[in-house]
């Protein structure tokens, strides 16, 4: 039986771990890398549906890593080939500009932002190959259209990979392959984690939802935007957080 086959990059924690666990449950093929292998991904492994899952190490950002890995991802897929993308693997660090070094800035744009236009990359020319459509969706942050203090380089990345939504949705328009952000607002992960607990609750308070968005929000908004329903929607950026940025 064929297999829609969706790549999400970051799946060993956090948003990425619940999408690559949803997907699956949804019935996806799902390929994930991180850096290092968690517990979570051998626990998925040893599943029922460890047959549908890969998992391999993978720096992205870190040249020919991203291509290697797609290339490995869709040999294991065999027939299903590759249907989506989903750009979640992100890093954060946060400082006042003015003394943040260089490399720390340079590291973020280099993951966040060259890592993410390598896979979309490497995922379209797979696409453009089976020429039967697909998804890209980038996980960028309302940070990259709001800014927050201390997080220039982060939502200089994220603001870049909106840009690549749009310019790759013009792009590959044609080849029904459609290409979103899903801008998340605050999302409780090991992330967020550096925020203080007066910071989380002042968040919720400005929130007109009154909380912050949980991992199966975003995971919601994910499946529209992976399912047929959204095939008219293409190079949007679509902010899920609780209307903090109306
Ligand atoms: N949490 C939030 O509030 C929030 C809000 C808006 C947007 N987002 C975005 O959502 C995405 C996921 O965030 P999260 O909170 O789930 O983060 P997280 O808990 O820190 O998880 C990040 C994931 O990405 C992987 N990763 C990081 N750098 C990588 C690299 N160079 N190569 C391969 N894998 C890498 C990590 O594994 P390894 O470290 O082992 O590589 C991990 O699996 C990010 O793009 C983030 O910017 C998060």
């Amino acid at each position: 039986m064929k297999r829609k086959h969706v790549i999400v990059t970051g799946g060993s924690r956090g948003l990425g771990l619940k999408m690559v666990e949803g997907l699956l449950a949804d019935g996806y093929r799902v390929s994930t890398c991180s850096r290092s292998k968690t517990d979570a991904i051998e626990q998925l492994r040893s599943s029922e549906y460890g047959g549908r899952l890969f998992w391999q190490e993978c720096s992205i950002g870190d040249e020919g890593q991203a291509d290697d890995f797609v290339k490995a991802a869709v040999a294991a897929a065999g027939d299903d080939g590759l249907y989506g993308l989903v750009n979640n693997a992100g890093v954060a660090q946060a400082g006042i500009l003015a003394s943040f070094p260089n490399v720390e800035s340079e590291r973020i744009l280099r993951i966040n932002l060259l890592g993410a236009i390598e896979m979309a990359r490497a995922a379209a020319q797979a696409m453009l190959r089976q020429n039967t459509g697909g998804r890209i969706v980038n996980i960028s942050s309302i940070i990259g259209s709001r800014g927050y203090n201390g997080m220039a380089a982060y939502s200089a990345s994220k603001a870049g990979m909106d840009g690549m939504s749009r310019a790759l949705a013009r792009e590959l328009g044609r080849r029904q392959i459609t290409v979103n952000s899903l801008a998340p607002g605050y999302v409780e992960t090991e992330m967020s984690s550096t925020l203080t607990a007066a910071q989380l609750s002042q968040i919720a308070n400005r929130t007109p939802l009154g909380r912050l968005a949980t991992e199966q929000d975003i995971l919601d908004v994910l499946r529209f935007l992976l399912s047929d329903a959204s095939r008219m929607v293409t190079g949007q950026v679509i902010l899920v957080d609780g209307g903090i940025s109306c």
